[in-house]
């Protein structure tokens, strides 16, 4: 990629529950771009792991496993072999290994790769916690979002509970505070705000507040690259 060429592309960093999905999502449908959530493709590579008993000691290790997989995308949907995933990564078994996974270096280095081939078509909002420092360093709009961690907890229990799992919001904050610690502290593309990332904390803000904010930054940024994007 080269570093002068604009690339069209809305970063979305942060940590669990900081909103970053949902606001992602409405961005992308406002101002007409394609999404893509990096956090569901390393919850694929978890999810696939987890039924092939990696964590049970099985025979897979992660590079054979990474040869199994074969992703693919419709607007939200995730699609593991052909086979739409996107509700099963999202379970409280793939919370507390995601992290783990995300911090292998294999798995980085053939996930980084998928993103940036999708980041160099241009017009898509990307969310995850390293797309603005590793994946798509030259976006011209960076987005840190951030909020409580009570809030983000609560968020997330919410969230759990409208699919009808039901987890206590003390184990949450824990689960979240470990994830988050895992995801700052690695040595490869540690969640960090950029520094030219522009950081919205959400926690009193409605979601609406949040999308009209970045698409106001948005229009602005796009135009002074030179594009008008009405
Ligand atoms: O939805 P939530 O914010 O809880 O998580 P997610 O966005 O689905 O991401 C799940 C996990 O994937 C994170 O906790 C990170 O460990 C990892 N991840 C990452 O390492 N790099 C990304 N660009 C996106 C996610």
């Amino acid at each position: 990629m080269n570093g002068n060429t604009f690339l069209k592309v809305i970063a979305i960093d942060g940590p669990a529950g900081s909103g970053k999905s949902t606001v992602a999502k409405m961005v992308a449908e406002k101002m007409n771009m394609r999404y893509l959530d990096t956090g569901a493709m390393y919850r694929v590579v978890t999810f696939y792991l987890i039924k092939t008993g990696f964590f049970e000691g099985g025979a897979i290790d992660i590079h054979s496993a990474l040869i199994g997989i074969k992703l693919d995308f419709e607007n939200d949907r995730i699609f593991l072999n052909g086979k739409d995933v996107s509700e099963e990564i999202r379970t409280p078994m793939v919370d507390t290994k995601v992290s783990y996974v995300a911090k292998q270096e294999e798995v980085r280095a053939f996930l980084t790769r998928m993103q940036r081939e999708i980041a160099e078509r241009g017009n898509v909002v990307i969310e995850g916690r390293d797309i603005g420092t590793v994946v798509v360093p030259e976006a011209p709009l960076k987005i840190f979002l951030t909020a409580s961690i009570k809030e983000r907890a609560r968020r997330r229990v919410a969230q759990l509970r409208s699919k009808g799992i039901e987890v206590d919001i003390e184990k949450m904050k824990r689960e979240i505070r470990k994830r988050d610690e895992i995801d700052s502290s690695r040595s490869l593309a540690p969640l960090v705000k950029s520094k030219d990332a522009i950081e919205i904390d959400t926690t009193t803000l409605s979601i609406e507040e949040v999308v009209d904010k970045i698409v106001r930054l948005a229009k602005k940024r796009f135009k002074e690259h030179g594009r008008d994007v009405g």
